[in-house]
C-alpha cells in the first residue's frame, strides 16, 4: 500500500500577527528558507513523493508560485484550497479523493523536526489499521495537544489543558489509515468553532490503535508564537552553521572507531601486566613464612628507632650505648 502526503497550511496566522497580516504565515522564513520547505522536506526523506498541500484562498497563489510542481524538491505536488479557516481536521478533509483508498501521513506546515522519521513511517505503512503520533516534551503544555501516557500506551489527548496533565505534546504529524474520513464526517466543531485534530486522535486512542514515538531530537512548531517562531530560527541557523559535511564526518567516524580499538587493545594489555605484577607480588607475600614476617617487622622496629634518634636531641650516652 501506498502513503500519500498532506500538508496544512491554512489559518490566519494571527498568533504571528503583524507579520502574518499581508502573508501566510508558512510563508515566512525560517532562517534560510520559507516554512514550507521543512515540511516538504519531511515528507520526501521519509520517501513520500506525492503531496496535497491545502491553503487557505487568499495564498494559495503565493504557495503555487513559490513551490510550483514540486520538481526542485523531487516530490509531485497537488494544491487544495480550504474557503474558510474551519480547522485542521476540516482542512484534512479536503484532501480525501486525493488520498483514495491509501494510508496517509498528515503534517502541519509549521512544524519543523530534527529527527528522520521513515522508520516509524515504514512501520506504520505495515500495520494493517490504526494511527501513530509523535510526541515531545515541552515547556508549555497549555500551548499544545497533550497526551497521557501509561507505559507504551495512550491513554487521552487534551487539547490545550488548562490544568497540568503532563508535558508530552502531540506534534503535528499525523499518520492515518482511511477510516479517519469516517471520523472526520462525525466530529462536532470544538469550543473555538474547529474540527480538531485532537478529536480525530481521540477517536484511534478509544478504538486502542494510536501508536506513538517519543521524538529523540529538536522539534518546533514555528506558528505557535513569535517566540517559538524565533526559536525555530536559531535552532535551524545553529544547525546550519555547525553541520558536518558527510565525508568530514565519515573520516571522523573512521577515524574515531580506529583510536577506540587502538585503546581498547593499549587498555586490555595494560590490564593485563598489572594483574600479572600484582599475583607475583601476592604471590611473594603469600610464600613469606611467619618467621620471615617477624623478622621484617623487627628490622622496620629498629628502621623506626633509628629514625626517632635521628630527630632527637643529641644524647651522648645513646650514642655510646649504640656502638
Ligand atoms: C495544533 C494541534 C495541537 C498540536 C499542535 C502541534 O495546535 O491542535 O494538538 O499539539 O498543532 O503543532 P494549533 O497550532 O492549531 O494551536
Amino acid at each position: 500500500m501506498k502513503l500519500k502526503g498532506v500538508i496544512l497550511a491554512g489559518g490566519t496566522g494571527s498568533r504571528l500577527f503583524p507579520l502574518t497580516k499581508v502573508t501566510n504565515k508558512h510563508l515566512l522564513p525560517v532562517y534560510d528558507r520559507p516554512m514550507i520547505y521543512y515540511p516538504i522536506e519531511t515528507l520526501r526523506d521519509a520517501g513520500i513523493k506525492d503531496i496535497m498541500i491545502v491553503s487557505g484562498r487568499g495564498h494559495a497563489g503565493h504557495f503555487l508560485e513559490l513551490l510550483g510542481s514540486g520538481r526542485e524538491f523531487g516530490v509531485n505536488l497537488s494544491y487544495a484550497i480550504q474557503e474558510e479557516a474551519g480547522g485542521i481536521a476540516q482542512a484534512l478533509s479536503l484532501t480525501k479523493e486525493f488520498v483514495d483508498s491509501d494510508k496517509m501521513v498528515v503534517v502541519l506546515g509549521d512544524n519543523i523536526f530534527e529527527d528522520n522519521l521513515s522508520e516509524a513511517i515504514e512501520e506504520f505503512k505495515k500495520t494493517p489499521i490504526g494511527a501513530r503520533v509523535f510526541l515531545k516534551e515541552v515547556e508549555h503544555p497549555e500551548h499544545y495537544g497533550i497526551a497521557r501516557v501509561d507505559g507504551d500506551k495512550i491513554l487521552e489527548i487534551i487539547e490545550k489543558p488548562k490544568q497540568f496533565i503532563g508535558n508530552l505534546a502531540v506534534t503535528g504529524l499525523y499518520l492515518y489509515d482511511n477510516q479517519v474520513w469516517d471520523v472526520i464526517k462525525n466530529l462536532k466543531p470544538s469550543g473555538r468553532g474547529e474540527l480538531e485534530i485532537t478529536d480525530v486522535n481521540n477517536f484511534y486512542v478509544q478504538q486502542g490503535t494510536m501508536k506513538f514515538d517519543l521524538l529523540p531530537g529538536w522539534w518546533a512548531d514555528g506558528g505557535e508564537s513569535i517566540d517559538t517562531w524565533l526559536e525555530a530560527n536559531n535552532l535551524l541557523a545553529r544547525k546550519s552553521k555547525t553541520s558536518i559535511p558527510e565525508d568530514v564526518e565519515l573520516i571522523i567516524r573512521e577515524t574515531t572507531e580506529k583510536i577506540v580499538k587502538e585503546t581498547m587493545k593499549l587498555m586490555k594489555s595494560q590490564a593485563s601486566d598489572t594483574i600479572n605484577d600484582f599475583s607475583s607480588k601476592y604471590k611473594k607475600i603469600y610464600e613469606t613464612t611467619p618467621e620471615k614476617t617477624e623478622e621484617a617487622e623487627k628490622e622496620n622496629l629498629f628502621k623506626g628507632v633509628a629514625n626517632d634518634e635521628k630527630d632527637a636531641p643529641f644524647d651522648i650516652n645513646n650514642y655510646y650505648k649504640k656502638d
